[in-house]
């Protein structure tokens, strides 16, 4: 699923009008992969992160969040990837759905400055391997060229 998935966005990257591209690529990936309960898009504005496309059963009440809040802040403020296996053991995490057991937080970055994020919520405990990483670290690498 990960090839196919990275295949797909390709195509959209190239084909879609600009302001749907997000939002498509947000839902093939929830599409894709049942793990993915929930999937956003956070944009770094003024030191706030700003919920963008998303895709889910429920909309988050954290559609702001300051730089450096959360398991989200803390991965746009150093600028690197989150994995949270339990969330109930990381005081950091904010809770937005009583059904998140695991979360990642994938930073966009712009020639080495975070632009954005891609946070993914899990339903399941320990869902978030090497490959989730390497796969996401990929697509938000992507999206960045396609982020102004
Ligand atoms: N759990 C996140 C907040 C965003 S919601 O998961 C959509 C956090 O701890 O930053």
């Amino acid at each position: 699923m990960y090839d196919i998935t990275e295949k797909k966005i390709i195509q959209i990257l190239k084909k879609s009008e600009n302001q749907n591209k997000l939002q498509k690529i947000v839902d093939l990936i929830h599409k894709n992969f049942e793990k993915y309960n929930w999937i956003g898009i956070y944009f770094l504005r003024n030191n706030n992160l700003v919920l963008g496309p998303w895709r889910g059963d429920k909309p988050t009440e954290h559609k702001i969040i300051p730089l450096g809040k959360g398991i989200c802040g803390v991965a746009a403020k150093s600028g690197k990837t989150e994995i949270i296996s339990n969330v109930k053991d990381d005081d950091r995490y904010l809770s937005c759905f009583i059904e998140t057991k695991s979360e990642i937080v994938v930073p966009i970055k712009k020639n080495n400055i975070v632009i954005g994020e891609i946070d993914i919520d899990s339903n399941e405990k320990n869902v978030f391997n090497k490959k989730d990483l390497i796969f996401l670290e990929k697509i938000a690498d992507m999206l960045s060229k396609h982020i102004h």
